[in-house]
């Protein structure tokens, strides 16, 4: 069980974040910044704000002090932030959106969390005529995509304690289990270990061949592939990891779609540094597959940005012209898939450094033929 100390975040880090976004809005030419409960909320605020039927909402001013409008009875939940933030707080009767529209003033332009409920957002809409509405995600992009050190030490962690886990699982045969018998026993291990993993995918047999599969009760037997794409948070931040074994000896196809696979993902990892298009790595990787005659089996982008979400900017996908930056945390996770056949994919989370790419996994790659 690691014992490693996890770097803290004091209220300071939320304040530049908070002073880095009103600069963002001002370079978007927006009046305002308004975020419910999301991993952009979280980001901002430190607060982990659970969605439901009652706002709770960040409003913040391109200029000016940020608010929360929060209900009465989650209130007590920001005692420790009032440092940071005037908290509005509305009692069942009052409608939270006339508050938020109260603080937000008149503006001309809004930019609106990605994630806000629709429902919430009409009201606003309604509450604020005349305005022009963006997606915050032009806002905060350049803010979240760029982990700080803080960010990167807890992602790293995360990812080690992950391949922990992936290391026990291993020394166990599979035969005989269903898929989520299996999931269950390596997520377990990973909860064993700090994280909080509650998502998984076990695909075996012809069922490895579609990439999210839904974890069921096939049983696993000898001559099947089995992909494994599980993962946690520690403190918020993503684990997101793939690996590929075989139940018994493989077929000579099989292994020779593992080895372009596994030379995809090196090759991935190999061309990231500072200042290369997102849609470079895809290219890199997909041109390997296609050039040994796989090209339509691999059936989605390289990767994508992980964080405080699974899948967040950068998107390493065609058309994609955003520079890498140091900072960027993403998934390098090549597959092949031959439908009812068999299926391959190796993800790593990988940071972008000054010099190039540094994998956060270290799970064995090497192919491993269990029982
Ligand atoms: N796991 C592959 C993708 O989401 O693109
Ligand atoms: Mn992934």
């Amino acid at each position: 069980m690691p014992t490693a100390t996890l770097p803290t975040a004091d209220l300071a880090v939320y304040a530049a974040r908070l002073a880095r976004a009103q600069a963002e809005l001002a370079r978007h030419g927006a009046d305002a910044l308004l975020v419910g409960p999301s991993a952009d909320f979280f980001y901002l605020t430190g607060y982990n704000a659970h969605t439901s039927e009652r706002l709770t909402m960040l409003v913040l001013p391109a200029e000016g002090d940020p608010a929360i409008v929060v209900p009465t009875l989650e209130a007590p939940l920001l005692a420790d932030r009032r440092d940071l933030f005037a908290l509005h707080v509305w009692t069942e009767t009052e409608p939270p959106t006339a508050i938020v529209a109260g603080l937000a003033g008149s503006p001309d332009v809004v930019a609106v969390g990605d994630q806000l409920w629709t429902a919430f957002l009409l009201k606003l809409q309604a509450a604020i005529p005349g305005a022009r509405w963006l997606g915050a995600t032009e806002i905060l992009r350049p803010l979240r995509m760029l982990k700080d050190a803080r960010e990167v030490a807890l992602m790293r962690e995360v990812g080690r304690r992950t391949d922990e886990a992936w290391a026990e699982f291993v020394t166990r045969p599979l035969s005989g289990q269903t898929e989520a018998e299996a999931i269950d026993r390596l997520s377990a291990l990973t909860r064993g270990n700090g994280v909080v993993a509650n998502w998984g995918i076990c695909a075996s047999g012809p069922n490895s061949a579609s990439p999210h599969h839904h974890t069921g009760d096939r049983v696993i037997q000898p001559g099947d592939a089995v992909v494994f794409d599980w993962g946690g948070t520690l403190e918020g931040y993503f684990s997101d990891v793939t690996r590929t074994v075989h139940v018994g000896e493989p077929e000579p196809e099989f292994r020779r779609v593992y080895d372009l696979v596994l030379r995809a993902n090196q090759a991935t990892l190999d061309a990231v540094r500072p200042g290369v298009e997102c849609q470079e790595l895809d290219r890199v990787a997909r041109n390997l597959i296609a050039a040994e005659g796989y090209g339509d089996a691999f059936i989605h982008r390289v990767g994508h940005g992980l964080g405080l979400e699974v899948h967040e900017e950068p998107y390493l996908v065609s058309g994609n012209t955003m520079p890498l930056a140091e900072g960027m945390v993403f998934s390098d996770e090549p597959g092949v898939y031959l439908a009812d056949r068999f299926g391959v994919r190796i993800e790593d989370a990988v940071v972008c450094t000054a010099t190039g790419g540094e994998r956060l996994n270290e799970a064995t790659r090497d192919l491993l033929v269990l029982e």
